[in-house]
């Protein structure tokens, strides 16, 4: 979809959006337009009782004659509650519409209302913003679509004075989008296609953008002595990975970097402690935690993020096999720590172990977050609204919430510390990869992750239940969300680049 902006000129529309605040009252250009009209805008909200909530659309033809073929009256509900949140929900519902509806273009008269938390420059980009990131949609392995199940919507204009100052904070928002379908793509693609390897060549289109990547194959991750993450992958015929993607965009080039570090796991059977069938398909998008640092490092590199950032990705696939670990084994960490191997479902702190770890001793970060689908038991604690949020730091743990409010991918925070060590002791090595049976699994998890990252500043969050959405949200059809992209981003922008 193509976006645009320049100022207000009504001639040769076909069809216009114009914003209705709640209650469905229209703003001082709505009335100028409303006029012109004979009040079909007003008659008709008041003839369906369209209320101007945020994220409803209404799409009406006019009679023959009229400046516009058609108007789409989209709700912004009410002035002091428009924020980017709201402007982002309405501007995607409206791009929803209007691309259901067949029609090819359409521009949006924007007009940020007395009392908004947004100036018409911001609202402008936040409506583009919503109306790009609903867009996404994942159709490479349909054959066979009709015209109308293909996206008809190819452009939309935004029209403003202020359309320059627009302009700019859209083309951040851009980056940040194609860094979201970026994420939303590998996520959304098959085992078969997406595995370790074919996964770190995603990586490695990354150079384009200025990175530098660096991929370990299991020869190096040997030598390293990361027996934790190669024990998931032995089972597989697939090679497990290690993804290193820099991005130095930082004021001073050996400052120390912030680390994002995903869970990889490109296919989860299981292992020998096999998943049931029913379902298991899903497991496909067990990479989104790496998705997500896919996407991250791809926005802040197009962006020209002016921050130092690295981002690690444990790539496997946990198979059945000959020669897959078995519940029991012992392995040995990077970090000298061994594990016993009670589940071998339990597969993604094995794997995040030694990625984090590695991350920490090689690259001494600020700060340390990891993404994962790391858990079922989040999807029981949280539902599929809200990701876990774990940290050994209150500070790092209070950014992230806050910015998860603001930017509408939200956390909650569940506690970590001595207290539940007792969940992972073993009787026969340092630790094991479960908990207690009934009891508190995304803590268990989140506390074995912890013996890996040492005094850094680090958050863990457990994306089980966001990665994917399986009824459309504000801001995604109904499928992977890249949630995370926008969340790490504005927080590097927030905390690191000022
Ligand atoms: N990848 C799963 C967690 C998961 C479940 C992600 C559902 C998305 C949706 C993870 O590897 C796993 O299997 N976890 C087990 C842990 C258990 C064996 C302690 C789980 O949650 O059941
Ligand atoms: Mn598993
Ligand atoms: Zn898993």
């Amino acid at each position: 979809m193509k976006i645009s902006f320049s100022g207000v000129k009504l001639d040769k529309i076909e069809t216009l959006a114009l914003g209705v605040l709640d209650g469905g009252a229209l703003t001082p250009q709505g009335k100028a337009i409303d006029k012109q009209l004979k009040s079909l805008i007003s008659r008709t909200i008041e003839g369906f009782q369209f209320k101007g909530k945020a994220g409803s659309v209404h799409l009406l033809h006019t009679p023959a004659g009229a400046p516009f073929a058609q108007i789409a009256l989209f709700g912004l509900g009410k002035a002091k509650e428009l924020d980017e949140k709201t402007a982002r929900k309405a501007g995607g519902a409206l791009g929803k519409h209007l691309d259901t509806a067949g029609l090819k273009a359409a521009s949006v008269v924007v007009e940020s209302p007395k009392g908004a938390l947004l100036d018409d420059a911001q609202l402008a980009a936040e409506l583009a913003f919503g109306a790009v990131l609903k867009s996404y949609r994942f159709q490479k392995y349909h054959t066979k679509l009709t015209p109308d199940q293909k996206p008809a919507l190819a452009k939309l204009a935004f029209l403003t004075d202020s359309h320059k100052t627009a302009k700019q904070a859209f083309d951040v928002h851009a980056s940040v989008a194609e860094g979201v379908f970026l994420t939303r793509d590998v996520v959304s693609e098959p085992a078969n296609v997406i595995y370790p390897e074919s996964f770190a060549e995603k990586f490695k289109a990354l150079t384009a953008l200025g990175a530098t990547v660096e991929v370990l194959g299991e020869k190096e991750m040997k030598k390293l002595g990361m027996g934790s993450l190669l024990g998931v992958g032995q089972g597989s015929v697939r090679e497990s990975q290690l993804v290193v993607v820099r991005w130095n965009g930082g004021a001073k080039k050996d400052e120390a970097p912030v680390a994002i570090v995903g869970k990889g796991v490109t296919f989860d059977t299981g292992g020998i402690s096999i998943k049931p069938a029913g379902g298991m398909e899903d497991m496909k998008w067990d990479m989104g935690g790496a998705g997500v640092v896919l996407g991250l490092m791809h926005a802040l590199a197009a962006r020209k993020a002016k921050v130092n950032v690295v981002g690690v990705a444990g790539l496997v696939e946990n198979m059945p096999d000959g020669n897959a670990q078995r519940p029991g084994d012992v392995v040995t960490s990077m970090s000298g720590q061994t594990i016993e191997v009670i589940n071998t479902d339990a597969e993604g702190r094995l794997v995040l172990a030694d990625a984090l770890w590695y991350t920490k001793e090689r690259f001494k970060p600020k700060a340390m977050i990891n993404l994962a689908t790391l858990t079922g038991a989040i999807i029981v604690a949280l539902g599929k609204s809200r990701g876990g949020l774990f940290s050994n730091n209150d500070k790092l743990a209070g950014q992230l919430f806050k910015v998860g409010e603001k930017e509408g991918e939200r956390l909650w925070r569940l506690p970590v510390g001595e207290e539940y060590d007792s969940h992972i002791k073993s009787d026969i090595a340092d630790m094991k990869n479960v908990g207690k049976p009934g009891q508190a699994g995304s803590i268990s998890a989140a506390q074995f992750l912890l013996q890996f990252v040492g005094d850094t500043p680090w958050a863990h969050l457990d994306i089980a239940g966001v990665a994917w959405a399986y009824e459309e949200i504000d801001t995604a059809r109904k499928g992977a969300s890249g949630f995370g992209v926008r969340l790490l981003n504005r927080f590097i922008a927030e905390q690191y680049e000022k």
